[in-house]
């Protein structure tokens, strides 16, 4: 390298590293207009005191749904103050007391007590608490299929969309994101008969958006003429295999990482490589360390075939497990919504709609790590 393209100790090509944070919202929120704007008109009763509809936002990971409506949040709050608004990440608070304290305390501005109180007490005084304040309470429950996995999802959405009845002068909408719409037939009937939201699809980026929120960002986040044509293209292509956001945003950032350790003031395609399959082993590795020893069996049985039908990989599960039919349907469902298998319709077989079962990840991929 010349000294001239040497990058000094004290310099950094990052002009704005903020803007490589996965919770970093971005003025710049391009090719979802329809769709925020359906979460708008939901809302809109809202900005009059009304109850809003609800919604439920579904699509693939990386695909913007939090980011919307996060946004959609901001702009709330810029017209009017009857609305109160709360995320909650059902991943992270994945129970019902979670999730109600959650929300308790992001109205309350202090949290309930962690114990001793139930459920219902805790909801009695956040309900009684807003219509108080006269205000309408919006609720994003983001990645809501967290809340299937032990069963509180139907307890969690009964009481915030019936709250009205119990509490006349109420006023709560939910927001659902999830990955798999199919989650919401999971719902009992309780649920089911008062959640009919508007449902928003969040598709997978084409190239040429990625192309362009990643050329965005590189001018927010990088000096200029940082980042060179060939490896934005690269960052591109390689988003697109997946169409997940968030792995251009976490390359954008290792890459530059990478041409700072070498002390370049270029980030070339060299450092784009090395900046993917890095983070892609990273992210294969906490995606199956998370796995239970039944769903790891089922991504080596998975794994092991270029493809398989539902039926054949649930003879075999069943032949090693013992395990029946419907804890089968629940895993698969589970691996489904975590992005690590896919499962499509062949439109084949005898029955018409026979599941088509592929891994997301390499068979050496999923052996190297599952040892
Ligand atoms: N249309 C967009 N414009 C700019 N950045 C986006 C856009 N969609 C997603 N992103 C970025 O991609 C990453 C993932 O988005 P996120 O909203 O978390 O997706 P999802 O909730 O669908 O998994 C975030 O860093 C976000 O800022
Ligand atoms: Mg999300």
């Amino acid at each position: 390298m010349k000294e001239k393209d040497m990058l000094m100790w004290d310099e950094t090509l990052f002009k704005e590293s903020d803007i490589f944070e996965l919770d970093y919202l971005p003025d710049y929120f391009p090719h979802r207009d329809a769709q925020l704007n359906t979460i708008r008109f939901a809302l809109k009763p809202a900005l009059r005191g009304g109850r809003p509809l609800n919604c439920l936002l579904f699509g693939p990971p990386g695909t913007g749904k939090t980011s919307a409506s996060l946004k959609i949040f901001d702009e709330l709050k810029e017209y009017t103050d009857k609305v109160l608004t709360v995320k909650v990440n059902c991943q992270i608070d994945s129970t019902r007391f979670a999730v109600i304290s959650r929300i308790y305390k992001s109205v309350m501005g202090v949290a309930p007590p962690a114990s001793g109180v139930s459920f219902n007490r805790i909801f009695d005084k956040l309900a009684k608490k807003l219509i108080d304040l006269d205000k309408v309470l919006v609720v994003v429950l983001d990645d809501i299929n967290y809340l299937f996995y032990e069963g509180h999802a139907d307890e969690v959405m009964y009481s915030l969309l019936r709250a009205h009845e119990q509490y006349p002068g109420s006023k709560i909408s939910v927001i659902a994101i999830v990955n798999d719409p199919e989650v919401i037939y999971g719902f009992d009937q309780r649920v089911s008969s008062v959640f009919l939201p508007e449902e928003i699809e969040f598709p997978r980026y084409e190239f040429s958006e990625i192309d362009d929120i990643l050329a965005d960002r590189i001018r927010r986040g990088f000096f200029p003429n940082v980042v060179t044509a060939g490896a934005q293209k690269m960052m591109a292509e390689f988003v697109s295999e997946s169409g997940d956001l968030r792995v251009g945003v976490d390359l954008l950032k290792r890459s530059g990482l990478n041409a700072e350790k070498r002390a370049s003031k270029k980030v070339d395609e060299e450092d784009v490589k090395k900046a993917y399959t890095a983070s892609r082993s990273l992210y294969i590795s906490k995606t199956l360390s998370n796995l239970t020893d039944h769903e790891k069996l089922i991504i080596r049985l998975v794994a092991e075939s270029k493809e398989i039908t539902a039926g054949d990989l649930y003879e075999k599960f069943n032949a090693q497990t013992n395990l029946g039919y419907t804890r089968f349907y629940e895993i698969m469902n589970k691996m489904i919504s975590a992005n690590v298998v896919t499962a499509d319709f062949s439109g084949k077989g005898s029955k018409g709609r026979t599941r088509i079962i592929r891994s997301v990840f390499k068979k050496e991929e999923v052996d190297a790590l599952l040892k």
